[in-house]
């Protein structure tokens, strides 16, 4: 049995991203093994939402963990911040990280581009935060898709570095976890590479958009005239679309396209039809089990209460022993 952990960020609704990159593999292994899914509301805070916002956010995640189906008798479920342990492992890591390597960390390179008026002390060293969430329960499996390896291979890093500075074999050394071979990245409907909230509109596909919503975005997904030439290569933004369908539509549907497009016989917008078909197939169980959820607060609450104090019987364990290896003893 392993240790699994692992999160995603409160900045809005999960997207088929989340779904394939992540949570579907959390509902898998929560059939068998020790496992920690968690709202990452710390994190958030790297983009200044209001705590209204904040709020919210928190909320909708753990209506959509519940509604894909977490089971909070099965898997410890919730709220980061509700575990100040965190706060404090992710100091005392903060105390061994480098501003040469947290500088060279792809995603913050990427943040402080994209928004260089915030390029603040939370988004350098989210490796570290990240680190501490994933070793304060010594996890060893991290369910995550393609985009959060270079976090992955830090979090080894500052688990090795802690474990090789008091000479001890104390936290173990974390890998990135899939149930296919590979990691998996979600491209978005925009031709742009990865699905993702903060890619623009109509990039992503939410597990709460209803039918309607569904069908407009991907049939605005972009497209070009056609393959001219037989077996012809396909251009990025094609691509993408066959691999979305490949994780809603039947292995005969993506056959049946993929050889239209070999033969220059593919009508885009007959594939587009139906891809958003079967993605609604896939999403609208889960958009009624969202809408149930959101309306029962109790279950919320009792919920939330449940995955606090189990998270933090064995955030306290953990954090016990770091601070008597590292020499804050009591007198
Ligand atoms: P976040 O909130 O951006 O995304 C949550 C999870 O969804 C996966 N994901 C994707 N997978 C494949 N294709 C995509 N287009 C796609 N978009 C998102 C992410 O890989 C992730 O697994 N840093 C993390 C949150 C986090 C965390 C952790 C994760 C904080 N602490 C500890 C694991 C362990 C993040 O920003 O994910």
């Amino acid at each position: 049995m392993e240790i699994v952990l692992s999160g995603i960020r409160p900045t809005g609704n999960l997207h088929l991203g989340n779904y394939f990159g992540a949570v579907k593999n959390f509902i898998k292994m929560q059939e068998e093994n020790k496992c920690f899914f968690f709202i990452a509301d710390y994190h958030s805070l790297t983009t200044h939402p209001t705590p209204a916002d904040l709020h919210g956010n928190v909320k909708q995640v753990l209506v959509e963990y519940l509604a894909t189906g977490l089971d909070p008798e099965k898997s410890t479920i919730y709220i980061q911040s509700d575990l100040p342990e965190i706060a404090e492992l992710y100091l005392i890591l903060n105390m061994n990280a480098y501003m040469g390597e947290l500088e060279r960390v792809t995603t913050f390179k990427e943040k402080a581009r994209k928004q260089p008026e915030n390029v603040n002390a939370g988004l350098l060293t989210y490796p570290s935060l990240m680190a501490a969430d994933i070793i304060i329960h010594k996890a060893s499996k991290v369910p995550v898709g393609k985009d959060q390896e270079q976090h992955l291979e830090m979090t080894r890093t500052f688990a090795r570095r802690f474990n090789r500075m008091y000479k001890e074999d104390f936290f173990p050394i974390p890998t990135a976890y899939n149930f296919g071979e590979e990691l998996v990245k979600v491209p978005g409907l925009d031709g742009s590479g990865k699905m993702g909230k903060s890619e623009g509109e109509g990039n992503a596909v939410f597990l709460a958009d209803d039918p309607t919503t569904i069908r407009k975005k991907v049939m605005r997904a972009l497209t070009d005239a056609g393959p001219t030439e037989p077996n012809q290569q396909k251009p990025d933004y094609i691509d993408n679309l066959f691999s979305l369908m490949k994780l809603v539509s039947s292995p005969d549907a993506v056959a049946f396209f993929h050889e239209q497009y070999n033969k220059c016989a593919i009508r885009y917008g007959d594939m587009k039809k139906q891809l958003a078909e079967d993605i609604i197939v896939f999403t609208e169980p889960v958009r009624q089990r969202i809408i149930e959820l959101s309306n029962n607060p109790e279950y919320l609450s009792k919920v939330a209460r449940m995955g606090a104090e189990k998270a933090h019987e064995s955030a306290r364990k953990t954090i016990g022993e770091v601070r008597e290896i590292i020499g804050f003893r009591a007198f």
